[in-house]
This record gives structure tokens, C-alpha cells and sequence, in this order.
């Protein structure tokens, strides 16, 4: 007698627009809550991995291998798909129209557009958002054109958190430590013949309320031919406070030691200037940034800054703005501009206050531009747990899924670049970084170029 054949559960499509840390350790979480359901993970970029691939600093190697634990998203090719090169919204496929092929779509598209510091001056040459200058040092295809201006010996980078410290770090430490990275040769041949000597971080508040954690500072203490010069008005001299929390202590416990350090006379010098704020970039006769002027701040009681009238120039060639980011709407989404973050409870989108149904946020669109990649784990397994939750009472959608997305999304103009393309490019990047010697890979960087290798002896080529 022949056991009975249990069907196969039906298929629960679930597309994730995002392929960054939150988009894919959503997918995770659901193909692991439920073996009905099966994920598109889509992504405007031909490569995945979001921030981790675009944001993370080429030098902070072993950061970058989360990317090993990212990966296995992918194992089971039955239930998971990725298909990139593919933006959803104005210009590529409609939300919409994707929306049709899908129980629920899961929003993780992060949150990239750089704040401005809304001082006079900010549009000229040379004053730049740290997006716009990390997309260039990580090989983001979207940052084409002749690269930032390293023709001057002063940079100013204004922002205290993490992301200050990365481009602090990038522009002052010896081009060629960054050899044995991922970056790409333009960025290697910039920085090696850049003039910076003097990188100036503007900290707007005191030593006590930076956003730095111990670990990305002290990175910035060990650069060789670097010194790193605090600026603080004496403040740590005088004792501060020592504060409750582990990494604010350690943070002051560093910062007092360089303090006291005197210079070793190194070629290059990253200078922490603390309470003080830029109040205009001035215009150095060409349409260009050639110094800024700056503002001593003083504390309230409150935590919050005011301007002294204290004021002084700093000559800088660059302006990099590191002071945090913004999301950007979602055709047809509700939008919080105040924070820059889609509403939501538990990942469920709100319009007035009411679930908005089959539609759902992770990560940055989510929660706003704060945390780091591990911090997106809890909040997609959060986002999975709600959508799986909401399953059973998610209507079927009007199109089937497979092949159909796809032929839908050329009907756009859009062609995707499926898994198989992407290990194609994978390989033809590890393949540059033993062409290099030292090094892992090397990026490609020009989009043209990426889809290029992605496609190359393709059976669709
Ligand atoms: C410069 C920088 C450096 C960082 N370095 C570190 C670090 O060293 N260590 C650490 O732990 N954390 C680091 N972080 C924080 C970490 O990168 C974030 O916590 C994390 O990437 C946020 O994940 P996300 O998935 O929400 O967004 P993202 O990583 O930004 O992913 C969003 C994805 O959505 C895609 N997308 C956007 N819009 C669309 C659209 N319309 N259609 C299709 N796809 C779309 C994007 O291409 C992208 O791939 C860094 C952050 C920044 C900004
Ligand atoms: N290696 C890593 O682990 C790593 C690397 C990069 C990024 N990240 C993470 O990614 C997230 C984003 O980093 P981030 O550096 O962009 O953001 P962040 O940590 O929020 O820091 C933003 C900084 O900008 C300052 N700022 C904001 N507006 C300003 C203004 N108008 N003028 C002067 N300063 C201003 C803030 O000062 P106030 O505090 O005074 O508001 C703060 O110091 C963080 O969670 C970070 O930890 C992690």
C-alpha cells in the first residue's frame, strides 16, 4: 500500500526590497518561521549586501566578513532568489505593479540620503556628504564622476559618530595600508597622491556626548604616520566627571592619553576639535571650498549646544558632512519626514494609525540611521515575526510569481542580475584581487562594467 502524499504546502511569496543586513536577515527569519513561504529578495544594485559592501570602511576587513553569515540567506535556492539591478519605484518597476506577484512585501531600502548642516556655503565644490564620499572609497556605482577633491592640505569633517571616524580615518592613514582591501585602483591612486596632511573632525558637543564607540576611536590612535591632536579647551585636563556608562569611560579614558601625548612629528594629523560647530563654508574665489568658518559652542544644562560667537577659519579644500542620514518616501507609504523612517508597529506599516495590510519595514527605513549591522538581526526576525503572524489572513495576489516577476519587471525596462550573475561578478572581483596580489578582491565599480562581468558567458549572454 502506497503512504499518501502530503501536499506540498502552498507558497507564501515574499518579496524583500533591500538586500542590506536588515532585508536579509528578514528573508532569514522567514524562510526559517515557515517552510510555506518563499522570498524574492530585490535590490536596485547588481551586487547584495547594502551597507556592508557600500558603507562598511574597505580597512575594516574582518567587519566585512559578516558577509559569510549574510550569504547563507541564499542556500536554499528552492525558496530564495535574488534579483538585483532591479529599483522599485520612479524609474524602475512600480511598487505597484510588484506588489501584485506578492502576500507581502517586507521595505528594507535603509536610509541614504546625507543630511545637510543647512550653514551658508554648503553647495560649493568641495563640501560633500559623507554618503557621497563613502559611496566613492567603497566603489558604490552611483558615484561616478572625478572623485573628491584631495588637492589641499585641510579637510574638515563635521560629526562625531562612527561614520566621522571612518572618513577621518580613510583620508589620513597611508594610502597603501588600504591596498590589501577591496578598493578599487582609482581610489588607491587618489589617495596616494592626495595633499591632506591635516584632517579637522568638529565634534559640536564636549568629550562627554560623542557617539564614537571605543573601539572605532582607538582605531584612529594606532595609524602609522598619523598623530591624532585633541582640541578640547582644557576640558579633560580639568577632571571630568567619570561617567557611568563603559563606553563613554573608556572613550575619556583614551581621549585624556592623547591629550597629554605630544606630537611625534608624523607627516599627518587628525585633529578631534571638540565644541566647536561650522557656521559657513567660505567660497575661495572659484565656486570652491577653501576654508570654513568655525564657532567655539558652550553646553547647557540640557546637553544642547549654542553658538559662542567665538569665531575662527580653518582652511580646508574639503567638507565632508558625517552627521547622520535621512530615509528617503516610499511611492505610495506612508512617511515620517520628521525622522526619516516609514511608521510602523512591529514592522507593520501605519497609515492613521491602522495596519497597512502585506506591507512591511526593516532596518534603517524602520527605525531611523542608528545601529550597527548586528542590530538589524533582532529587528528583521521582528519584522519576519509579524509578517509570518499576519499569513494566514494575507489575501492571494492577482499575478503568480516566478518566471512572471521577472518577465513583469523587463516589461519595465528592468533586467535583473539573478544569484548565478552575481557569483559571476563575485568571481570576477576575487579574480582582480589575485591579479593585485595581497588581497582578497578588488571591486568593480562602474555599474556598465559590473553587469558586464555579471552577464559574461551567461546562458542568457
Ligand atoms: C558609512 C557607514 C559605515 C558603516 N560601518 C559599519 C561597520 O563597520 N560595522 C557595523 O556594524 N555597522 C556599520 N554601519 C551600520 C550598518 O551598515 C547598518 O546598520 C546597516 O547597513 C543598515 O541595514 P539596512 O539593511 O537597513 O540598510 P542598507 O544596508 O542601507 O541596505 C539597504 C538596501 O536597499 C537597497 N535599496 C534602496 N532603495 C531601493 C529601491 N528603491 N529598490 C531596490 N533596492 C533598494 C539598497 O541598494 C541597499 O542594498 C555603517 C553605516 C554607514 C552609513
Ligand atoms: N565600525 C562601526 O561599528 C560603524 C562604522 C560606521 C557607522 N556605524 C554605525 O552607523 C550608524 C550611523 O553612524 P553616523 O556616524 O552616521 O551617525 P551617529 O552615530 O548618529 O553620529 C552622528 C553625529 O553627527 C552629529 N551631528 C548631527 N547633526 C549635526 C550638526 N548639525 N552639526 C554638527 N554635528 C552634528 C551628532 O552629534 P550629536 O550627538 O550632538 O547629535 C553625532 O555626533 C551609527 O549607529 C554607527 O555606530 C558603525
Amino acid at each position: 500500500m502506497s503512504t499518501p502524499q502530503v501536499p506540498a504546502p502552498r507558497p507564501h511569496r515574499i518579496a524583500v526590497i533591500g538586500s542590506g543586513p536588515s532585508g536579509l536577515y528578514t528573508a532569514e527569519a522567514l524562510l526559517a518561521g515557515d517552510p510555506s513561504v518563499h522570498v524574492d529578495v530585490i535590490d536596485r544594485l547588481p551586487a547584495p549586501y547594502g551597507l556592508v559592501r557600500y558603507g562598511v570602511a574597505p580597512d575594516h576587513v574582518k567587519m566585512k566578513s559578516v558577509i559569510r553569515a549574510l550569504v547563507r540567506t541564499f542556500d536554499d535556492s528552492d525558496r530564495v532568489r535574488f534579483l538585483g539591478n532591479v529599483h522599485v519605484g520612479p524609474g524602475g518597476i512600480p511598487g505597484e505593479a510588484l506588489r501584485e506577484h506578492y502576500h507581502a512585501v517586507v521595505h528594507a531600502t535603509g536610509s541614504a540620503v546625507d543630511r545637510d548642516l543647512g550653514v551658508p556655503g554648503e553647495d560649493l565644490a568641495g563640501s560633500v556628504g559623507s554618503g557621497a564620499f563613502v559611496s566613492w572609497y567603497c566603489g558604490h556605482p552611483d558615484a561616478v564622476g572625478p572623485g573628491p577633491l584631495l588637492d589641499r592640505p585641510g579637510v574638515v569633517v563635521v560629526g562625531a559618530g562612527n561614520v566621522a571616524v571612518d572618513v577621518a580615518r580613510v583620508l589620513a592613514r597611508p594610502a597603501d595600508d588600504l591596498a590589501a582591501t577591496d578598493a578599487h585602483d582609482a581610489v588607491l591612486d587618489a589617495l596616494r597622491a592626495s595633499a591632506v596632511t591635516d584632517v579637522h573632525v568638529l565634534v559640536r558637543r564636549d568629550p562627554l556626548h560623542v557617539k564614537f564607540t571605543p573601539a572605532e576611536l582607538r582605531g584612529l590612535g594606532g595609524l602609522d604616520d598619523v598623530d591624532v591632536v585633541v582640541h578640547d579647551d582644557g576640558l579633560l585636563a580639568a577632571d571630568v566627571a567619570e561617567p557611568e556608562e563603559r563606553r563613554m569611560r573608556q572613550n575619556i579614558e583614551m581621549l585624556t592619553a592623547w591629550a597629554r601625548r605630544s606630537s611625534t612629528g608624523a607627516p599627518r594629523r587628525i585633529h578631534l576639535r571638540f565644541l566647536r560647530s561650522p557656521v559657513r563654508l567660505v567660497d575661495d574665489g572659484t565656486g570652491r571650498v577653501g576654508a570654513v568658518e568655525i564657532e567655539r559652542n558652550a553646553l547647557g544644562d540640557d546637553g544642547r549646544v549654542r553658538g559662542t560667537g567665538e569665531r575662527e577659519t580653518l582652511e580646508a579644500g574639503l567638507v565632508v558632512r558625517a552627521i547622520g542620514y535621512a530615509g528617503e518616501p516610499i511611492e505610495g507609504l506612508p512617511f515620517d519626514a520628521a525622522t526619516g523612517t516609514v511608521p510602523h508597529e512591529a514592522g507593520r506599516v501605519l497609515l492613521g494609525g491602522e495596519p497597512v495590510r502585506g506591507s512591511y519595514v526593516a532596518g534603517w527605513i524602520k527605525r531611523g540611521p542608528t545601529g550597527v549591522i548586528g542590530t538589524n538581526k533582532g529587528d528583521g526576525a521582528q519584522t519576519a515575526e509579524s509578517v509570518l503572524a499576519d499569513l494566514p489572513t494575507l489575501s492571494t495576489p492577482p499575478r503568480p510569481g516566478g518566471d512572471a516577476v521577472v518577465e513583469r519587471m523587463r516589461s519595465y525596462g528592468v533586467d535583473p542580475v539573478l544569484w548565478e550573475d552575481w557569483l559571476r561578478l563575485d568571481a570576477a572581483e576575487l579574480a582582480l584581487g589575485e591579479r593585485r596580489g595581497g588581497t582578497d578582491r578588488v571591486k568593480i565599480a562602474d555599474r556598465a562594467e559590473m553587469l558586464d562581468a555579471a552577464r559574461r558567458h551567461s546562458s542568457r549572454s
